[in-house]
């Protein structure tokens, strides 16, 4: 069985919309995850894989084998712009992120949340505006995203939720808390993060604080593109902000 066929076992079928879904991150954990549904579902999707990447080969092959096709457009807010515009695009998926250890590998200068969490986010975000394609924006965020947060991290994601607002597109920004599951990498933050919230948090739902748990309750990469791209593809013009229960 391919691995076409054996996504298209594993979700059930939803109603494709026929338009297209641009996917910025879909190398990552949720990435992967919304480009395998959304092919699943019959979307026409372009998965974007960064120019530089050494596995582009690796991701040619498992994103085709879904149906998806690969690009790798410089991030430039030109040239996304044309390409989003060429290939008329109704979805733009923002997907992306840096750690420490990726941002050393990837030899990032400066404050890297500036650089990789808000820098592309703000050029996928203009490149969309100035396309003329209108496409909606989903931009996965994170619980806590706010300028003036004291976490660099979060301060970043904030400002990258304004870069997105202020684009006057229609728009999801989404704020899970965290992704657990079976990583390529390791990542114990993450793992311990997710479990020892998870424990507080059912002891808090436990004594009336239903609305805490699900706000802060951890998530997995299916449950999350699944909601994702619900939102997505959600009839009408929706500016939305979407956290705990929303996506589930
Ligand atoms: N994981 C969590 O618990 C959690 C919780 C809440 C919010 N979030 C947010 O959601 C985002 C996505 O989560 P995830 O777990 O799917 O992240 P991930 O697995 O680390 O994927 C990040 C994506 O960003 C791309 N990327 C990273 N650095 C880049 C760079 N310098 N240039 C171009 N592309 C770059 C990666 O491409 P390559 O594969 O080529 O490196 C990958 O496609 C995170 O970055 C995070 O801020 C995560």
């Amino acid at each position: 069985m391919s691995a076409a066929e054996r996504a298209r076992e594993a979700v059930p079928k939803g109603t494709a919309t026929g338009s297209t879904a641009f996917v910025l991150g879909a190398t990552g954990f949720v990435g992967r995850e919304v480009v395998r549904q959304l092919c699943v579902r019959g979307a026409k999707v372009i998965a974007h894989v960064r120019p530089d990447s050494k596995e582009r080969p690796r991701w040619q092959q498992t994103f085709g084998d879904l149906g998806a096709a690969v690009d790798s457009t410089p991030w430039n807010v030109v040239q996304l712009g044309e390409r989003f515009a060429q290939a008329e695009v109704k979805q733009v998926y923002i997907l992306i992120g840096t750690t420490r250890a990726k941002a050393k590998a990837d030899a990032v200068a400066g404050n890297i949340y500036e650089a990789v969490d808000y820098g592309l986010t703000k050029i996928a975000a203009d490149a969309a505006k100035s396309s003329g394609a209108a496409p909606r924006l989903i931009y996965l965020s994170s619980v806590g995203a706010d300028p003036k947060a004291s976490s660099q991290y979060l301060a970043w994601r904030g400002k990258a939720e304004g870069a997105v607002i202020a684009t006057g597109l229609d728009y999801v920004i989404a704020r899970p808390s965290f992704i657990t599951g079976a990583r390529d990498e390791s990542r114990p933050g993450e793992k311990i993060g997710s479990a020892v919230g998870d424990s507080l948090l059912a002891v808090a739902g436990l004594l009336g604080g239903r609305k805490l748990r699900a706000k802060y309750r951890s998530t997995s990469p299916d449950v999350l593109a699944a909601a994702l791209i619900r939102h997505g593809e959600e009839p009408g013009h929706p500016k939305l902000v979407v956290d705990g229960a929303e996506l589930r």
